[in-house]
């Protein structure tokens, strides 16, 4: 693909990462257009495009369309107006999927599905839709030494990776069998502003702010490679605009390995507050140790990340200090009841971490 593409399909664009990628595109103010397909699940938020709409020109350049990419009497006619689709729908909580796996299924197999299919019509009339699908670094499962490499085997460990694996492996079976214009991005683990509370980095820290306990899993030893959103964002758009038809890329993050003991410590330094509210918890089945991307190829499209962990965990400790109405409109009915199946039980078991 030369140059930006004059229109996107953005799927799940209301969410952490989607809704980044939409804030950054329209920020570059070169014409691009979006249509976010959004189902508002309880992780989708609408506010997260507050800013785009606060600003005549680009909201002018954004339509918001309530869906669900599983359903193709939606989907069908917004990619007959695109030039690319870019999929981040997803369910995405790992521990969502160890409690109720069938909708990330659903979402991430049956929905990708269709996706797939209005754009292999499209190829059909003779014309070609670039599909972009947002996987992660979780396909590659436990990843003990080394980095994983683009060329890796699958071997995802929990419903949420297996289903995140079975959508991009699907997408590229399309690019195989009818030569559809597959790209797959997977990406670290991602954190910034507007990300649900739900996960480790805005749990910990919207619990911290609020002198709540921060419930530490297992020995807090597993490692991750933390990716800064806006960086994420950018990772996508490399491989949309750049990427080579079929192939995926990685998208890591500072390179800098960080066990959950270590960021849970830049947390509370950040937010001033004791390693007395941390509780060592029971550990989440099937936990993975440790992830790591080996990022030479994306690096070859012209990409590296441009915000390393120090600075972007303040930038972050920052935005929820300061955005405390969105946070508190995400801890809902559903976020109370979650929180209460998932960790009542630990904290119950808890000890001084
Ligand atoms: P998120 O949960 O914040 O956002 C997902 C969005 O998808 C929400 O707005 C939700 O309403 C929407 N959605 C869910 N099901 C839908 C459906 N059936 N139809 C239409 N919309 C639907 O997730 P995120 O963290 O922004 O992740 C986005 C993508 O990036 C996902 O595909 C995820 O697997 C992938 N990813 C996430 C991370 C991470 O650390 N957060 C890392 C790598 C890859
Ligand atoms: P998470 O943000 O769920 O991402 P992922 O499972 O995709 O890596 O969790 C990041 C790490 O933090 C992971 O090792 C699990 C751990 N964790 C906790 O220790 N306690 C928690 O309450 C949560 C949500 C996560």
């Amino acid at each position: 693909m030369t140059g930006p593409p004059a229109q996107l399909l953005v799927t799940g664009g209301a969410g952490f990462i989607g809704s980044c990628f939409v804030r950054d595109v329209l920020a570059r103010g070169d014409g691009t257009r979006i249509t976010v397909l959004d189902k508002l699940t309880y992780a989708g938020n609408r506010a997260n495009l507050a800013p785009v709409e606060a600003d005549p020109e680009r909201a002018a350049r954004l339509l918001f369309v309530h869906g669900d990419i599983a359903d193709a009497s939606v989907v069908g006619p917004l990619v007959d107006e695109a030039d690319a689709v870019v999929n981040f729908a997803a369910e995405s909580h790992v521990d969502r999927s160890i409690l109720d796996p069938e909708a990330f299924l659903v979402t991430g197999v049956i929905g990708v599905h269709v996706l797939l299919e209005a754009v292999r019509r499209q190829d059909a009339r003779g014309r070609r839709v670039r599909f972009v699908q947002v996987s992660t670094d979780e396909v590659y499962g436990s990843v003990e030494s080394g980095h994983s490499l683009e060329t890796d085997a699958l071997a995802p460990r929990s419903p949420y990776a297996a289903a995140k694996a079975a959508g991009e492996q699907l997408a590229r079976s399309y690019h195989v069998t009818y030569g559809t214009d597959v790209v797959i991005t997977r990406g670290s683990n991602t954190y910034g502003p507007y990300q649900h509370p739900e996960k480790l980095i805005p749990l910990f820290v919207t619990n911290a702010i609020d002198d709540q306990p921060l419930p530490l899993y297992g020995d807090g030893m597993q490692r991750r490679d933390w990716l800064f959103v806006d960086d994420h964002a950018d990772g996508v758009a490399a491989v949309l605009d750049r990427g080579e038809s079929g192939a995926a890329y990685n998208v890591p993050g500072d390179g800098v390995e960080r066990p959950n003991r270590a960021v849970t410590e830049a947390v509370l330094a950040t937010l001033g507050r004791p390693w007395s509210l941390v509780r060592s918890v029971p550990d989440r089945p099937g936990h993975d140790r440790r992830y790591a991307l080996d990022g030479t190829r994306l690096r070859a499209l012209g990409w590296a990340p441009r915000v390393a962990f120090d600075e972007g965990i303040v930038r972050t400790v920052r935005w929820y200090e300061e955005h405390r109405a969105w946070w508190e409109g995400r801890r809902d009915t559903d976020f109370r009841a979650y929180y209460e199946r998932q960790y009542a039980w630990r904290l119950e078991r808890s000890a001084q971490a």
